[in-house]
């Protein structure tokens, strides 16, 4: 495992092409892969250390996992053991991904009970109503999700929030329940958008991808199938947020600007020129930041996600900004080792005002979590002196090679090794 190196150097310059989004999209579309026996392969899976958690974790339950590049095939012919251990849950969040599926096609399924993390309570409660809903029996019994349905049948589900997580299992559950499931007030992102498709490339029936309204037709039975899955678009926000931090002029491929309306509409009110480029984005930027207020919402809002790179950079902004964190409700954690670089943030429950200063100054940081840890690396891009950022391996497992990515750009910074360490999933 490595720690992060990062001078302050010069504007970053030249193209780079986005990983794809194996986090967020692609591992749970191996989970999704559980559905149909027969194998299943996932095209533009770029490694990353959440993806080896989850071949562990498939294997555990008794497919067979092959990985080829950014390929990977998951063979779920044999019959599987529909149980989660707590060993693999604990490590990653996308693991609640394999209920949906085992619950759909063995009528049983017992997935250990993802522990809280440092970014949040994240409870499940809305999976629960939504499968309960659908016939389920569930039942939380010395740490597992024990959960039964003789036959799930489809329901009109109401999801309090969009929860991505939620609509994702009652997706996978739906989809061969018997009858129509419609879910409303559903999560919108384009990682939900893709597991549709996955979904519907296996032989789902399902309307309205991307609107709040999901209805899904059970059918008896998927068929494996081959998905490429979509850039990373957080990957792609975090390398325009370093071009607003550092300066200069780039261009991040692979992933559509549609993907980050709102963070484009954000950087330009903080004085980036931001605008679409041949299969990408485009982003130039010079100076200090003009201070806007952030506020996260969920897809087509501006994601939680992204929160601690807007506060990276809003640090240096010229003026003050209220910063807004709407989704969980324990991510400002990273705050404090801003401010050990010399930044003037203060945080009263959901909201941080980052009053802005005229230069940061290297420190040692730990990395919190994934998208924090990715902060403060940025941070460093102009910050006076050396910042190293320890205990990376929270990033490791949703960036690929994050500072080979910037070093592509033109960016002074570099891995080293350092101590092992894991954390608790995001
Ligand atoms: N929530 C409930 N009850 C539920 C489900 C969710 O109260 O049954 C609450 C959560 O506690 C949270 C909010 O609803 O406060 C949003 O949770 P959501 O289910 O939408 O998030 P998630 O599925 O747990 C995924 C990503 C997160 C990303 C969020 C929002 C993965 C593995 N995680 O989490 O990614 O921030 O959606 O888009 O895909 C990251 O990549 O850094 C990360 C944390």
């Amino acid at each position: 495992m490595e720690r992060y190196v990062v001078r302050p150097g010069a504007a970053l310059t030249g193209t780079v092409r986005v990983s794809g989004m194996t986090k967020n999209a692609g591992c749970k579309q191996m989970a999704a892969a559980l559905l149909a026996p027969g194998v299943t392969t996932l095209r533009n899976m770029t490694p990353v250390a959440d993806l080896d958690v989850m071949v562990e974790l498939l294997e555990a339950i008794g497919a067979t996992v092959h990985r080829d590049g950014d390929v990977v095939r998951i063979d779920a012919a044999r019959d599987l053991v529909p149980e989660a251990p707590y060993e693999h849950v604990r490590r990653m969040r996308a693991s609640i991904n394999v209920l949906g599926p085992l619950l759909a096609r063995y009528g049983r399924a017992r997935v250990a009970m993802p522990g809280g993390d440092n970014i949040g309570s994240r409870k499940l409660d809305m999976h629960f109503a939504a499968l309960t809903a659908m016939g389920a029996e569930l039942d939380v019994r010395n740490g597992f999700i024990e959960a039964r349905a003789n036959a799930l049948a489809g329901a009109p589900v109401m999801l309090d929030f969009p929860s991505v997580g939620a609509t994702e299992t009652v997706l996978t559950a739906a989809v061969l329940a018997k009858g129509e499931t419609v879910i409303e007030n559903a999560a919108r992102e384009p990682e939900v958008v893709d597991l549709c498709a996955l979904l519907g490339e296996m032989g789902a029936q399902i309307d309205g991808a991307g609107t709040s309204t999901l209805r899904v037709d059970g059918v008896p039975e998927l068929t494996a199938t081959e998905h490429t899955i979509i850039g990373d678009r957080i990957e792609a926000g975090t390398l325009l947020f370093a071009c607003a931090i550092a300066g200069g002029d780039i261009v991040v491929e692979g992933v559509p600007l549609a993907h980050l309306e709102t963070v484009a509409r954000k950087l330009t009110a903080m004085g980036v020129t931001v605008g679409p480029a041949p299969d990408g984005i485009a982003a130039g930027a010079e100076g200090r930041r003009d201070p806007t207020d952030v506020q996260t919402l969920p897809f087509p809002g501006f994601a939680t996600d992204f929160m601690p790179l807007a506060v990276a950079a809003l640090t240096t902004a010229r003026g003050t900004a209220i910063v807004t964190e709407n989704v969980f409700d324990n991510r400002f954690v990273f705050v404090g080792e801003l401010n050990r670089m010399g930044a003037d943030v203060r945080t009263e429950g959901r909201h941080a005002v980052v009053r802005g200063v005229p230069r940061l100054s290297g420190a040692p940081v730990r990395a919190p979590d994934v998208r924090a840890g990715a902060a403060l690396l940025l941070a460093g891009l102009a910050a006076d002196g050396e910042t190293t950022v320890l205990d990376t391996y929270p990033v490791a497992r949703g960036y690929a090679d994050l500072p080979g990515r910037l070093r592509a750009l033109g960016a002074d910074v570099h891995g080293e090794d350092d101590a092992d360490r894991e954390d608790p999933g995001a």
